[in-house]
């Protein structure tokens, strides 16, 4: 890594918001119909106290925005004109945001106007990274868009807005954390500043992502769970992710599995990949070892510490009802089977699979997904 870039400044807690939100006039607000007819919008339209000021709801944003969405937003923001937007979700509505801000001031000459992102999920720290995620919903397939004019100038941190969130989605996006952590710790591209955040956003998910889980109330492990989430999303941004995001793209690409349930299921087959665990340790494996010290489950041998990491995450899905193979999450075998190529493709092409610590080919993604289908981590033939 040779540069270390953050701009998005964190506000904790609503009280910030509400005097920043004071100076703005005309306020765009991307979000999703859940949100929207929750009433959680009143968090932002509550305190737009600014004589005279204005906002637009745009709340068309579902689960992994697509291309139509990002365009329809373009065209209603451009004719809004705002000197704010604020996105409020999860992931879904915090990348649409970003990718309808990105097209109106490269295609329609959008004047640059201040980015507000307010996570209601703590799951894929987008309101600090560069990345937003649009799907292809023709060709089944997403892409990570990755540009520093997309990192948002102001991030709101308050776990309040996650008490709702349902412990299925807790479980999902928390495990996202988690694959954030891991795979920019061991990432090609890491260094000092990524690691101490990963490594922070580790321990975070160790001490709160089930107590979140068991008790959506805890603020506490709410509270915690968001910090771990923007300090992986603010590590992954600069040293990038690796393999398991490049499969778990694909996968919810054609299999519509939600995005930190396809890495909650893939993580332990691609860090034992990564480990070579099943033959020649590799250095990943010391790195996984170190993360596995931090948390309390180092061994005598790197071999045993970086297999206690991926019993951890093993141990983590299980409690959290996350299915433990592809097929367990509801796919058939004919349906594999006829993706599966498609899939190995996709995941090689995948722009965070060039960033994994160990060189894959699409031999190796096929037998990984394999595995991942049969529920094993013994070689399996590929075709
Ligand atoms: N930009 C990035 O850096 C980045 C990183 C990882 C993933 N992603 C992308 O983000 C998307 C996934 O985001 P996500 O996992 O946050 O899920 P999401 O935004 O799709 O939301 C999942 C569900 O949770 C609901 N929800 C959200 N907040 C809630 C709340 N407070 N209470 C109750 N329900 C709530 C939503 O309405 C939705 O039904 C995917 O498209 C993924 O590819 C982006
Ligand atoms: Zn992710």
């Amino acid at each position: 890594m040779d540069r270390f870039h953050f701009r998005t400044q964190i506000l904790i807690g609503g009280e910030p918001l509400s005097r920043l939100l004071a100076g703005f006039r005309r306020v765009f607000i991307v979000t999703d119909q859940f949100l929207r007819e929750s009433g959680r919008v009143g968090y932002i339209t509550g305190r737009l106290t600014a004589p005279g000021a204005e906002y637009q709801i745009f709340s068309e944003v579902k689960p992994d925005p697509d291309v139509d969405t990002v365009t329809a937003g373009v065209g209603q923001i451009l004719a809004f004109a705002p000197d704010a937007v604020v996105a409020l979700g999860g992931g879904s509505p915090i990348d649409a945001a970003k990718a309808i801000v990105y097209f109106a001031r490269r295609q329609g000459g959008m004047e640059k106007c201040a980015f507000i992102a307010i996570p209601t999920t703590s799951g894929t720290g987008s309101e600090v990274s560069r990345f937003a995620v649009i799907t292809d919903k023709q060709k089944g397939v997403k892409y990570p868009l990755v540009d520093d004019s997309l990192l948002p100038d102001y991030a709101v941190l308050d776990a309040e807005l996650t008490r709702s969130v349902p412990p299925k989605v807790t479980a999902d996006t928390g495990m996202d954390v988690l694959t954030h952590a891991v795979e920019a710790y061991v990432s090609k591209e890491t260094g000092d500043f990524s690691e101490a955040l990963a490594e922070k956003a580790v321990k975070l998910v160790d001490r709160y992502l089930l107590a979140a889980y068991q008790n959506p109330d805890d603020l506490e492990a709410r509270q915690g769970m968001h910090h771990a989430s923007c300090m992986a999303g603010a590590a992954f941004s600069n040293s990038g992710l690796g393999l398991c995001h490049g499969m778990a793209h694909a996968l919810g690409g054609q299999a519509h599995i939600a995005h930190g349930r396809a890495n909650a299921i893939l993580l332990p087959y691609v860090m034992t990949f990564n480990a070579g665990c099943d033959n020649t340790l590799t250095k990943t494996a010391g790195r996984y070892a170190e993360l596995a010290s931090l948390i309390g489950m180092g061994a005598t041998s790197t071999r045993q510490s970086a297999l206690n990491l991926i019993h951890m995450v093993r141990r983590l899905n299980r409690s959290m009802g996350i299915p433990a193979s592809i097929r367990d999450a509801g796919i058939s075998r004919e349906q594999f089977e006829e993706m599966l190529p498609v899939l190995s493709e996709a995941a090689l092409a995948d722009r965070c699979t060039a960033s994994n610590p160990k060189l894959v080919t699409r031999e190796e993604i096929a037998a990984i997904y394999r595995q991942a289908f049969l529920k094993t981590t013994r070689p399996v033939r590929t075709e």
